[in-house]
């Protein structure tokens, strides 16, 4: 296994501020394209160039980032990498596992990251004892958004619990509104899937499913109603969902053509920088039942020649994990930081909401990991799983098949 330490030249350079320094460089490999995730991104190659950082940008569009990992690979196997990508969870590991991705603990233990990031967070940071990635936020993903305007009009309150839900839904529809925008593409099936299955399992059978993988609560009858609560909410999208981005689907909601979307608080990003406040333009309410699953975006440094690269690297994972940097971009993303020291005065409602579920569920045991957003397996199990979700969610899959079948590719995943 081969992991490159950074130079130690280039970390010295970056630190001493009489050193001859070198000019740091970074290609970023990102999915961050849509309006507010542009936005977020802007914050950090403006903090770059502040600090004399060159930043090629090297964006893939594609919510949840499946094209953006194709490209890596590709640029992995072509022995090009990019210098620093956004990367999360197992991922991290399995990349470093093939020994291309540079150790950054030097700026981590400059910069002190273990007193600041929560332990939970710090975990998927490292890499056998050492820091191989620089954790940019915590997005939450089980979210209800809403228009308020369209709730009021119909006399509809943001629903705490599935029935609920389905009952305003048929409001809705026979109202003409659309209950559920939606984007039919596979990770978006993913999202809303896990997000009925918190509901549905609560947190401990949500853990011992999509975490533990086990074979009975893979198939027990509350996962049976987890798919039945899909094929219902399968009814409430409109014909036109096959293929559409998440933030077209947040569109719908600006602008009252759907009430509701089930989604990430990246979502939140697309509101707020298309000027919607929340509690007044737009609601957020986690979705029915108890826990918080949660998405953490970081970069990794791959291993690539030359001082400026590394001192590129370095300067990235510095300004990540930097107080100002988390809190500007994570104004701007949806999503709250992933340090602990940042003051949440001029974050809004929702914000404090994740912030405070965020610490209980933590305390309570129900801080749980998103396997939708890949935190909480490795590619080829959440991959399998994915496959029988989309393949139900598009089909008239029956929820007893949908069960027997996620077993089987798990089980074969293995
Ligand atoms: C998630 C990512 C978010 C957001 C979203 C939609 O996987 O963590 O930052 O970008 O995809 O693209």
């Amino acid at each position: 296994m081969k992991n490159v330490v950074f130079g130690a030249v280039s970390a010295a350079a970056l630190m001493s501020a009489n050193a001859v320094v070198a000019e740091p460089q970074a290609e970023v490999l990102h999915w961050w394209t849509s309006g507010g995730e542009a936005k977020s991104v802007a914050v950090l190659q403006q903090e770059f160039a502040d600090n004399g950082g060159t930043w090629t940008d090297m964006p893939v569009a594609g919510g949840g980032g499946d094209a953006a990992m194709s490209a890596l690979r590709a640029r992995v196997l072509a022995g090009n990498a990019p210098t620093a990508v956004q990367l999360k969870g197992p991922a991290i590991q399995e990349w470093y596992e093939e020994g291309v991705l540079a150790d950054i603990s030097a700026v981590a233990e400059a910069e002190g990251w273990a007193d600041v990031l929560p332990a939970s967070i710090a975990g998927h940071m490292m890499c056998e004892g050492t820091w191989c990635a620089a954790p940019v936020n915590v997005h939450r993903v089980d979210w209800i958004w809403a228009n308020a305007d369209v709730l009021e009009a119909n006399g509809i309150a943001m629903p705490t619990t599935w029935d609920e839900f389905n009952a305003a839904a048929e409001k809705l529809q026979a109202a003409g509104i659309i209950p559920l925008a939606h984007g039919g593409q596979a990770w978006q099936d993913a999202t809303v899937f896990e997000a009925v299955a918190l509901g549905i399992l609560g947190p401990d059978g949500f853990r011992k499913a999509f975490v533990e993988l086990d074979e009975a609560t893979l198939t027990s009858d509350e996962m049976i109603a987890v798919f039945d609560q899909m094929r219902t909410l399968r009814g409430y999208v409109d014909p036109n969902f096959p293929g559409r981005d998440w933030n077209l689907a947040t569109a719908m909601v600006m602008n009252g053509e759907a009430a509701f979307q089930i989604m990430g608080d990246w979502a939140k990003g697309e509101f707020l920088a298309a000027g919607k406040a929340p509690g007044e333009d737009f609601l957020c309410a986690s979705v029915p039942g108890e826990g918080f699953l949660y998405n953490v975006d970081s970069f990794a440094m791959f291993d690539v020649e030359g001082e400026d690269n590394q001192a590129g690297q370095a300067l990235l994972a510095k300004l990540i994990v930097g107080p100002s940097f988390q809190k500007v971009f994570n104004l701007n993303k949806g999503s709250i930081p992933a340090r602990v020291d940042v003051a949440l005065d001029e974050f809004d409602s929702c914000a404090h909401l994740s912030a405070k579920d965020m610490t209980a569920s933590s305390e309570g045991g129900s801080l749980l990991p998103s396997y939708a957003h890949g935190m909480a397996l490795r590619g080829a199990q959440s991959g399998a799983i994915t496959d029988v979700v989309t393949s139900h969610f598009n089909s008239d899959m029956s929820s007893e098949e949908a069960v027997k079948q996620l077993a089987t590719a798990i089980a074969n995943s293995l």
